[in-house]
């Protein structure tokens, strides 16, 4: 399991924080993102992100910017990625079932240290249940072909 890790300046830190949670995993991990005292634009990293997702790069990705947002957005403009904001694990867990979601993004200015790794850990440990949501998803994805 590989995982793209992309960051604005916002979220250095807790960046850091996850990426070293994941290593802890055994997950090897990508970071696109920048370090504590560069700037950088949420929809250039967002996009880096998606890109080695999609390439097949990474397996899946995690971003974050200071609302979780903007970064999400970014990601969503790459033909192929499902990118949800999740603020508690409740919603990272089902956007895992039922959305399949590919890349996972949160905010460091929204959610804490210890929150956002239950958000990681539960969207991983979470498995896209299929069935009925294999045929929404393909009619999510169909809208990119319009
Ligand atoms: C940067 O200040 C901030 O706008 C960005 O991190 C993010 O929250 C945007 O959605």
């Amino acid at each position: 399991m590989k995982i793209a890790l992309g960051n604005d300046h916002a979220a250095p830190e807790l960046k850091n924080i996850i990426k070293q949670h994941l290593i802890d995993r055994g997950i090897e991990v990508i970071d696109f993102g920048v370090q504590v005292g560069e700037k950088a634009d949420y929809p250039v990293q967002g996009e880096k992100v998606a890109r080695a997702v999609v390439s097949g790069e990474a397996d899946l990705g995690i971003a974050m910017c200071g609302t979780g947002i903007g970064i999400s957005i970014s990601c969503n403009k790459v033909k192929g990625i499902r990118a949800a904001v999740c603020s508690d694990p409740y919603s990272a867990r089902l956007c895992k079932q039922h959305n399949n979601a590919n890349v996972l993004c949160f905010g460091a200015r929204v959610v804490g240290d210890e929150l956002a790794k239950m958000i990681v850990d539960e969207w991983l440990d979470a498995e896209f249940e299929g069935g009925r949501h294999q045929r929404r998803i393909d009619l999510m994805m169909d809208i990119e072909n319009h």
